[in-house]
């Protein structure tokens, strides 16, 4: 309806039914009695919610059961309830819906926003088709300490990575527009800092500068709403004494009166009744306040709104107008998602069964995940391995089985349906009984007998691929970690494997950065393969015989050691620097570890032999309403075709606030073939060189800079100096 029809329906509305716009539960099967933390939620049946829903007591549910379900309560809420108000279908569509990509964290490694779009829109295709309007992603929390979980769901380390991603994934989950039959609303989460919690460890407290939640934590959610994100999650975390979810001056000072933000917030998961949890509400009552007037919108699961809001509005303790606003919000959402037109355009339960684990989709899944995967390491050009003559072991706890292969925060794929390493390397060589797997270890315990099995499986092969790393349930939510190395039966058993003296490629699969050491760090070569998803296998043979070429580099840096955390390339200086030399005492590093990360952001090989020459920098000077245009070639001198990930940052010398030692200002992504030179050219505007100033606002000042056009944050690369004038 126009804007007029929605405040007519407001017009009409109880409280209890307002109360009820703004009131998200978990779908009954989906864990809403089960899983609840809330006494009042663990009741909900699915005939209890079919019953809330014909009395207007809910907007919809998340999490739920294809479109048979939707289909049903969709009917209820059209044709039984008083005014018919469409139910909204949410979702944790993370990374693929049954077609499974890459974690986040891997597709951020793609260095491809592309990438990134086109498994939104695969996701968005298929979810849509199984009656989802909405999905809670993307997650554009930056995440700087490996010890967070969460850190899989989201694009790693840099502000610049984390805004093109979070544009890339609107846009795919968005398509042609919202009102798509194939679209899905996105919602930016979790608002905000959520990845900055204390040690790491997942809901803990953030107390963070407001001008480094300017300078890294706003910017990605910034980008996701300029791209037409219209729902925001708030985040569960305080910050600086305040829960997220009920703080006025993120909800209502940043994000609607600096940034004119005019869609919805939700809360996150039970947010609202954490705030008694935190100690900032006193009982659930409070929490409700707090958490409305602050502005959350929608609260997900706690049934606090539903509960407490019309008896606060009665007794005066929350204004009508707020509760028309949050109403007005999520009724307007449902318009541009097209629900009053058609509320059962995304409910198909024929189009549900087609659309799903198509071949298509699967190919993408695949070509996604190939770009997913980083080239740490390949001493004596071991990679690309031949497809014949050769017997190759595969060998730990990845190396073969239906598990750990999608990775974790999947609501609706299987790693029964997924494909795995073993089944990946034999269809892609010529005689598949050269290659042999064996477990040799579990994930987190030794097995009886397996590494004299593996070791025997190494010497009876030319070559091991040493398939090892986390387990999907070692990342995610909830899921931090003391300790960011290889779990210890794996080391051992990549020691003994070693020991043989066999060539080794260690596949890294994981979930964050992983501190690598002894036989893992010293192999000969090295991929990150992380969560690949459906395609996992062949995706990973792809690369491993050189169908394509690596061409993804770290989101995140990979430290020494677990106590070098919160490690990222984008720190600042220090009085006492000294990243590169000796270790010398009293200047600023860790016991007998440099204060620089083993494998650094942006870090990645290629199957090409690349080298960076002939840096220009014009006149060197970026002057008032001007640009400086810098370029260099690079060259592939390699016999295989190279995709390089060019990268241009910058330091600024000296400013009145401190500034990172090198801040990525853009990339490039290109193709060479064997033999071929490009110039890539990069224009650096006055705008790129900004940073929040001493009075909170952004501040450009004149001086001298450093600028590296280089391989990855801590490459030497080419490098120079320009002034700001
Ligand atoms: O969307 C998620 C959120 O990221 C974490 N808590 C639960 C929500 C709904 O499943």
């Amino acid at each position: 309806p126009l804007p007029g029809a929605v405040e007519s329906l407001i017009a009409k509305m109880s409280v209890e039914e307002k109360a009820g716009q703004c009131t998200l539960m978990a779908a009954a099967w989906a864990g809403g009695a089960a899983n609840a933390l809330n006494p009042i939620t663990a009741t909900a049946t699915f005939d209890e919610q079919l019953a809330d829903v014909r009395k207007g007591r809910l907007t919809g549910v998340f999490n739920g059961n294809g479109a048979r379900m939707a289909q049903q309560m969709q009917q209820a809420a059209m044709n039984e309830s008083r005014l018919k108000i469409p139910l909204l279908f949410a979702a944790d569509v993370i990374h693929g819906f049954r077609t499974v990509f890459p974690v986040p964290l891997a597709e951020a490694a793609s260095f491809n926003p592309d990438v990134a779009e086109r498994s939104a829109r695969v996701a968005a295709v298929e979810a849509s088709a199984a009656g989802i309007d909405w999905t809670f992603a993307p997650m554009v929390d930056i995440a700087r300490d490996q010890r967070w979980g969460r850190g899989v769901e989201g694009a790693g380390e840099d502000v610049l990575l984390g805004e093109l991603m979070a544009i890339a994934r609107v846009r795919g989950f968005q398509g042609s527009g919202l009102d798509a039959a194939d679209a899905v609303a996105s919602c930016a989460k979790h608002f905000a800092a959520y990845g900055a919690a204390e040690g790491g460890l997942d809901y803990n407290t953030v107390d963070i500068s407001e001008r480094t939640l300017r300078e890294v934590y706003f910017p990605p959610f910034e980008a996701a709403f300029k791209a037409g994100c219209p729902t925001v999650m708030a985040a569960f975390n305080e910050i600086s004494g305040v829960p997220a979810t009920a703080n006025p001056w993120l909800l209502d000072e940043v994000l609607r009166k600096e940034w004119g933000f005019d869609g919805l917030v939700v809360s996150d998961y039970t947010g609202d009744m954490e705030l008694i949890g935190h100690g900032f509400a006193a009982d659930e009552r409070e929490a409700t306040r707090l958490a409305f007037m602050a502005g959350v919108d929608m609260s997900m699961q706690s049934g606090f709104y539903i509960h407490h809001l019309p008896d606060l509005v009665a007794k005066g303790e929350v204004p009508m107008a707020r509760l028309d606003e949050a109403v007005r919000r999520v009724l307007h959402l449902k318009v541009q998602l097209g629900l009053f037109d058609d509320p059962f355009r995304r409910i198909n339960p024929e189009r549900e069964k087609t659309r799903v684990l198509t071949s298509a989709n699967l190919q993408v899944s695949r070509e996604v995940a190939r770009e997913s995967i980083v080239m740490l390491k390949n001493e004596g050009d071991l990679l690309p391995l031949p497809r014949s003559g050769k017997k190759i072991a595969l060998i730990g706890p990845f190396a073969q089985g239906k598990h750990d292969l999608i990775g974790p925060w999947n609501v609706y794929g299987s790693d029964q349906q997924a494909v795995d390493l073993l089944t990946g390397v034999r269809a892609a060589v010529a005689d598949p009984s050269l290659i042999t797997a064996v477990d040799g270890s579990a994930i987190e315990k030794p097995i009886p007998g397996g590494i004299e099995a593996a070791v025997a499986a190494a010497n009876a092969a030319d070559i091991v691929v040493l398939a090892v790393g986390e387990g999907q349930d070692m990342s995610g939510e909830a899921k931090s970690r003391t300790d960011i190395s290889v779990p210890a039966p794996q080391r051992a058993l990549a020691e003994a494997v070693a020991a043989t003296g066999k060539p080794v490629v260690v596949l890294l699969r994981n979930g964050r950065a992983l501190a690598l050491e002894g036989a893992l760090y010293d192999a000969p070569a090295i991929l990150v393969t992380w969560f690949l998803g459906s395609q996992s296998g062949p995706a990973t043979a792809d690369i491993l015989f050189g169908e394509e070429g690596p061409s993804a580099r770290l989101p995140v840096s990979f430290p020494y050691a677990t106590g070098q955390q919160p490690y990222y390339y984008a720190h600042k200086s220090t009085g006492r620097p000294n990243p590169e030399g000796p270790l010398i005492p009293y200047k600023a590093h860790y016991q007998g570890v440099p204060n620089k990360a083993l494998f650094p952001f942006g870090h990645g090989l290629t199957y090409g032999k690349i080298k960076y020459s002939g840096l220009d920098m014009g006149s060197a000077k970026l002057s008032r309403g001007g640009s400086l245009t810098v370029s260099a070639t690079i060259t592939n001198s390699g016999k295989y075709a190279a995709r390089e990930v060019v990268q241009l940052y910058v330091h600024d010398m000296a400013a009145s606030i401190t500034r990172p030692v090198r801040e990525l200002k853009s990339f490039q992504k290109i193709a060479l073939a064997p033999g071929e030179s490009r110039k890539v050219t990069f224009i650096l505007q006055r705008d790129d060189l900004t940073f929040i100033g001493t009075r909170m606002e952004p501040t450009v000042e004149p001086g001298a800079f450093q600028l590296w056009i280089a391989p990855s944050a801590e490459a030497d690369g080419l490098t120079g100096m320009f002034n700001l004038v």
